[in-house]
């Protein structure tokens, strides 16, 4: 037994069509921010949405390694995770530092509607920021590979959208984002 509310909610969401929102940009760049109020947003919208975020992903798989192999072979499972839930009507809102262009375009390849983020903001800032302290760490050698500092990131040749989180304020950005899927949440 539903009530009206209840059940335009579940037709809303039976013929939802999903798509993939990546999220890519250097560590501190703001994309875990912006994926969460992303998240938040659609959700709001009675849409069925779930995140992928890289720090929880290895949080789960603790042995995920930092050299270009295990990157790739990393954001190659979770393009693939997200492409099923995409095919199964998800949206899906994945934040990952994913360097390497060429993985990125093969999770595109897997997904029927793949926007890519690139969340910019120059390697200074990011440094200037280091909210986990982390390039501190690099810049003395502590910790290795360190995406920016002695491992590349390789820049979106062609993303869907560009945020410039250096430039704007979070909520600019959200809003850029928001304007761009106008189209793609219209039931
Ligand atoms: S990715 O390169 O494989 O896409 P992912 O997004 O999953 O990276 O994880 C990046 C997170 O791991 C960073 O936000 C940071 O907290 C942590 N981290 C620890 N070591 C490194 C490193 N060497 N390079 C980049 N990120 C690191």
């Amino acid at each position: 037994m539903f009530t009206d509310t209840k059940r335009s909610f579940l037709s809303k969401n039976r013929d939802q069509k999903g798509f993939v929102l990546w999220l890519t940009g250097l560590s501190g760049s703001g994309k875990s921010t912006l994926a969460e109020i992303l998240f938040e947003k659609i959700s709001a919208l009675g849409k069925k949405v779930e995140r992928l975020d890289g720090d929880v992903l290895r949080g789960v798989f603790p042995n995920t390694g930092f050299s270009k192999e295990a990157r790739d072979e990393h954001i190659k499972r979770v393009g693939f995770m997200a492409s099923r839930l995409e095919h199964h009507g998800v949206i899906v809102v994945a934040s990952f530092i994913s360097p390497y262009r060429a993985a990125r375009d093969f999770v595109r390849t897997l997904c029927g509607s793949f926007v890519e983020i690139y969340v910019r903001a120059s390697l200074d800032e990011c440094k200037r920021r280091d909210v986990k302290g982390l390039y501190e760490k690099a810049m003395a050698g502590q910790l290795k590979e360190f995406t920016g500092i002695d491992d590349p990131y390789e820049e979106p040749l062609n993303p869907e959208i560009t945020v410039d989180t250096e430039h704007q304020t979070v909520e600019q950005s959200v809003q850029q984002i928001m304007d761009y899927l106008k189209s793609y949440l219209q039931d």
